[in-house]
């Protein structure tokens, strides 16, 4: 049974809504109704909640729920891309607005959705498709994490500024896909953190949040924002359950990759490889 419902929040106490059974906020099994009459020989003690590694890092809380795993490995696995994270700065942005969703596709298709910017002027025609250059896009690989950037139109004018005065997150969307289900789309004056949790083959839960600065003083600003990355990205989740319902075991399809999409390409050799590893 799920022990918490709530997306956030503080307590010192968690009891379960199915059987009343309580634990402390270390996680150890304090209470459970008829525990003796009903589980003789049974130690409270031996009884606590699975413990996790977890990390507070640029920010965030990063968690592995690998048995076993330690805080060390998390910070290993993050290290060849946390200056980048550092200079994100998240610890100083805050929720905005967030929305859940479940999508009907592999999560790896709606990863491969942001790696490219080959379908942008297609996919994206009705949004975000005239604010970027046609099919240009970088990507360069920290480890097994990878960073994209997508080119906006304006991008062309950062020539003529001095480099030491320019801001790529003007005029490029920054893309980073840390393995395995974290994505962070970095604009102008915000950050979208996309977590998916694969639920089976064929179907991922999606929370989209978007992160800003002072996020209480203009409420509507951050809802609007918010509302065009969840249409635009909707788009991208479509495309992906369309790919899907043509996926089967009976008819495997091959995907074949063009030579401007080569961070999806890096992206599948690095899940193969964690896979062939395990
Ligand atoms: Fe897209």
């Amino acid at each position: 049974m799920k022990l918490v419902d709530t997306p956030h929040g503080c307590k010192r106490r968690f009891v379960c809504p199915y059987h009343a059974w309580s634990y402390d906020a270390e996680g150890r099994l304090i209470g459970a109704p008829h525990f003796d009459e009903g589980f003789p020989g049974l130690q409270k003690q031996e009884l606590g909640l699975d413990r996790f590694a977890a990390l507070e890092h640029a920010g965030l809380i990063w968690v592995s729920t690998a048995k076993g795993a330690t805080t060390e490995q998390i910070q290993a696995h993050l290290q060849p891309i946390s200056p980048d994270l550092e200079w994100l700065n998240m610890a100083e942005l805050s929720v905005a607005a967030e929305t859940h969703l479940t999508i009907r596709a592999n999560w790896k298709l709606l990863v491969e959705g942001g790696l490219e910017a080959y379908h942008f002027k297609v996919a994206h025609r009705n949004t975000i498709g005239p604010f970027f250059t046609d099919n240009q896009s970088t990507y360069q690989a920290f480890g097994p994490h990878i960073r994209s950037v997508l080119l906006r139109a304006s991008f062309a004018e950062l020539g003529a500024t001095a480099t030491a005065a320019r801001r790529l997150r003007d005029h490029a969307n920054l893309l980073y896909t840390l393995i395995p289900t974290t994505q962070l789309l970095v604009q102008q004056d915000h950050v979208i953190w996309i977590s998916s949790r694969p639920s089976g083959p064929d179907l991922t839960e999606l929370r989209l949040v978007t992160l800003g600065h002072r996020v209480s003083e203009n409420p509507d600003y951050w809802q609007k924002n918010h509302e065009i990355t969840e249409a635009t990205l909707r788009e991208d989740f479509e495309i992906g359950e369309h790919i899907q319902s043509g996926l089967s075991a009976e008819f495997p399809q091959r995907f074949r990759f063009g030579r401007f999409e080569g961070a999806l390409a890096v992206f599948n050799q690095t899940v193969d490889a964690y896979l062939d590893s395990a």
